[in-house]
């Protein structure tokens, strides 16, 4: 089965992987599509993420809430979309536990609606972004195949977890054509500076703490942000009704061991001896429920649809430090929210 999608509905393309995608879409010359960017520009959402990238002509950006059936059904008949591919959502894990009710609707209740417009609407083929968090935690071994029980631990898994359930359960009862994917924690430009590798790169800049959460040995699965966009499209156009793939980098880092590479690259970089930016770790109080490992079996998405990663995590690293050297005022205008005032000017909601 394959789809050739010509008008591709995409939710929270400001963020930082929807963003990764649309770049990627745009700059791949077999999509001559076009593109409408659903995107409520939270603290997380920027457009600048995507300035420079997109061809006007092709593309559309509407502030709005993924919630709003009405505003996403007026979409699909204006635009007739074909394909909707849904990133929006709230996701950072901290932030989860400190209020968990955006998450809720965000990412259960929004689903829920988009999922109520395709039900309208069958020949949207909709695919639905999802974490490996929602299998829990590891012990030492074992990996997490598309078999494994969901067990989330943290309320952003949780709401990750439900929405797959709708998502495969409207699949199974309307018989809409769905497909979802689960993956490992991504990395690279554009990321959000209140995740570990972003943060600890930036903090690094600004010789400030490092903060370690617990003993450090945390394990992710890191994989580039690209590498998931590649996967994505693969999913996307080929990938069958139905079905789930998990999307890992077989790049099994503690978090530790991530936040000394990142010391390394930057010590490089800055010319600063590594022992004076290792000073700056600071071991502090745990994550409540923080899941020790998390490990991807992508063997299906491999071998049904010979997707595998282009970059291992130290070419990936150096990468995305470099990046953020080259963007470190911007970046840090958007982590201080000098950006918010300019956005809510320009971008107004529906
Ligand atoms: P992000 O926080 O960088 O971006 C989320 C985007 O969604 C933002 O642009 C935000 O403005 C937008 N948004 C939030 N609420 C919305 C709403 N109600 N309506 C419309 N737009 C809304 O997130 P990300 O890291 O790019 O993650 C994208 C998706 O991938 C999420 O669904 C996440 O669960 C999943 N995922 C993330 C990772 C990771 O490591 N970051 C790994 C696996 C899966
Ligand atoms: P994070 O980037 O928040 O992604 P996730 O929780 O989705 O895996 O965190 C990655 C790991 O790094 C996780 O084990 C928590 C840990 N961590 C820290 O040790 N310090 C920090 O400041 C942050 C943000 C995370």
């Amino acid at each position: 089965m394959t789809r050739s999608p010509q008008s591709i509905l995409v939710t929270g393309g400001a963020g930082f992987i929807g963003s990764a995608f649309i770049r990627r879409l745009f700059a791949d010359t077999a999509f001559a599509g076009k593109v409408v960017n659903l995107d409520l520009l939270t603290y997380a959402g920027n457009p600048e993420n995507l300035k420079g990238a997109v061809d006007d002509a092709r593309y559309t950006l509407v502030r709005g809430d993924i919630g709003d059936q009405k505003l996403v059904d007026g979409l699909c008949e204006q635009h007739g979309v074909d394909a909707i591919v849904n990133f929006a959502a709230e996701s950072h894990v901290d932030r989860s536990i400190l209020g968990p009710g955006v998450f809720v609707q965000t990412n259960i209740v929004g689903t829920y609606a988009l999922l109520e417009v395709v039900r309208k609407r069958p020949s949207i083929h909709f695919h639905h972004v999802s974490t490996d968090e929602v299998y829990g935690s590891l012990g030492p071994t074992g990996l997490f195949t598309e078999q494994t029980a969901y067990d989330p631990s943290s309320p952003y898994s949780a709401s990750k977890a439900a929405s797959d359930h709708l998502v495969r359960a409207y699949q199974r009862t309307y018989g809409i054509s769905t497909t979802v994917s689960n993956c490992s924690n991504n990395y690279g430009p554009f990321h959000f500076p209140e995740k570990l590798i972003p943060l600890v790169i930036l903090n690094l800049f600004e010789g400030k703490e490092l903060p370690v959460y617990g003993d450090g040995l945390n394990v992710r699965d890191w994989l580039f942000v690209d590498d998931h966009a590649e996967a994505l499209w693969a999913i996307l156009t080929r990938g069958q009704v139905g079905q789930t793939y998990n999307v890992g980098g077989n790049n099994e880092w503690t978090n530790i061991a991530i936040v000394k590479k990142l010391i390394e690259l930057v010590a490089e970089l800055k010319g600063k001896p590594k022992s004076e930016l290792e000073s700056s770790i600071r071991y502090v109080k745990d994550r409540p429920g923080h899941d020790r490992r998390y490990a991807i079996d992508s063997s299906k998405l491999q071998s049904e649809l010979g997707w595998s990663p282009r970059h291992d995590l130290e070419s990936g690293l150096a990468e995305t430090v470099r990046w953020y050297a080259d963007n470190a005022a911007w970046v840090n205008g958007v982590r201080s929210g000098a950006y918010r005032e300019w956005i809510d000017q320009n971008y107004a909601a529906r």
